[in-house]
């Protein structure tokens, strides 16, 4: 499938450092058949060079349409790794040019191509000719203010992007302040190629009604621990026995790709997201967030799901109240 196959709006997870896996992604794709998926973002030299890092971006079939998100500054390193990918069945690539991170920025990576236009293009180039799957680029409104945000995005697309996602923040505002959505408008007039839209979207209603005549929206932060955030308008929320189904279905995903520790640690980022909502008493909230191992986590979400109260209080509270008993 590519991009001229999908009729707006598309809708997509965005890209997120350390969320969105496969496991994450197959769980969104469970809930949201139609949804456009991207992979956290990777290193196009790491993918060159690490099996590790090629085994962190194996997908399921039924993860597509699925976009993996590449970084780097090489032109012929993405070439390589994006000619692997397409080999695997990917639906595109996309090159991150919006990373804020100050490493990442300081290698001419993410956000540092907003400076470096010509081998941004170059690099668009260099995919897009190599590989027939599409080549997407995401991006921000500019590095200081939008005023380059026009004359850039033209520019990748006359090198070969067949898509371009902005979030409606600068470098220089990293995650703070609002997105402003209204550059993102003022572009999809200038550009020929689809444009999605992207910051503060707080589910698919949301979306739909910030988008205009964009093409579509990607939800980020929102959809942390919130597969439904691309419910339809109007589908009623989960309750809270079915957000425990889909929770023990993600955390056993987990468990097939990586490690248990790692899972248990990386599933807490996840939690926050899934409980938010619901009236749960902070200590119920700490048991959950603070179960050492799978068998405790599994133990402690059942009973939430059967009882909606979670009956073991933590250590922390057991300890200070037999400080108390002692004191007392
Ligand atoms: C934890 C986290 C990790 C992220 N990792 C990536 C990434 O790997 N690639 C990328 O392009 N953007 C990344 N982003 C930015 C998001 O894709 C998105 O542009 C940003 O969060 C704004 O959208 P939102 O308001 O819907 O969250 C990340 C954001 C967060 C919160």
């Amino acid at each position: 499938m590519r991009w001229v196959d999908m009729t707006p709006p598309v809708v997509c997870l965005a890209p997120m450092d350390g969320i969105t896996d496969t496991a994450y992604r197959q769980v969104v794709r469970s809930l949201a058949p139609g949804v456009v998926l991207f992979s956290e973002f990777t290193s196009a030299d790491g993918f060159t060079r690490s099996a590790r890092v090629r085994r962190r971006l194996e997908f399921a079939a039924e993860e597509r349409p699925y976009f993996v998100q590449l970084f780097g500054s090489t032109p012929q390193t993405f070439v390589e790794a994006a000619l692997a990918l397409e080999a695997q069945g990917v639906t595109g690539i996309d090159i991150n040019m919006g990373c804020p991170a100050r490493k990442i920025v300081a290698s001419m990576h993410g956000s540092g191509l907003m400076r470096e236009p010509y081998l941004a293009c170059r690099i668009v180039e260099a995919v897009a000719r190599a590989c027939r799957v599409d080549v997407s680029v995401k991006t921000r409104l500019g590095w200081r203010d939008a005023a380059g945000l026009i004359p850039f995005a033209r520019s990748l697309a006359d090198a070969g992007a067949s898509l371009l996602t902005i979030h409606g923040r600068t470098y220089d505002q990293g995650f703070k302040g609002q997105a402003d959505w209204a550059p993102i408008h003022a572009l999809k007039r200038q550009v020929a190629i689809p444009v999605l839209g992207n910051g503060d979207v707080a589910d698919a209603a949301d979306g739909l009604s910030r988008m205009g005549d964009l093409d579509g929206f990607m939800i980020g932060r929102a959809a942390i621990g919130n597969p439904w955030a691309f419910r339809a308008p109007g589908e009623p929320a989960p309750t809270l026995p079915e957000r425990v189904a889909v929770m023990l279905e993600h955390f056993e995903r987990m468990l097939r790709v990586k490690p248990e520790r790692l899972a248990v640690i990386e599933f807490r980022k996840h939690l926050v997201g899934y409980l938010k909502g619901f009236d749960f008493a902070s200590h119920a909230r700490r048991t959950l967030l603070e179960a050492p191992d799978r068998a405790t986590l599994v133990r402690r979400l059942e009973a939430l799901a059967a009882g909606g109260w979670l009956p073991e209080p933590p250590p922390a509270v057991a300890t200070a109240a037999q400080g108390l008993a002692l004191a007392g």
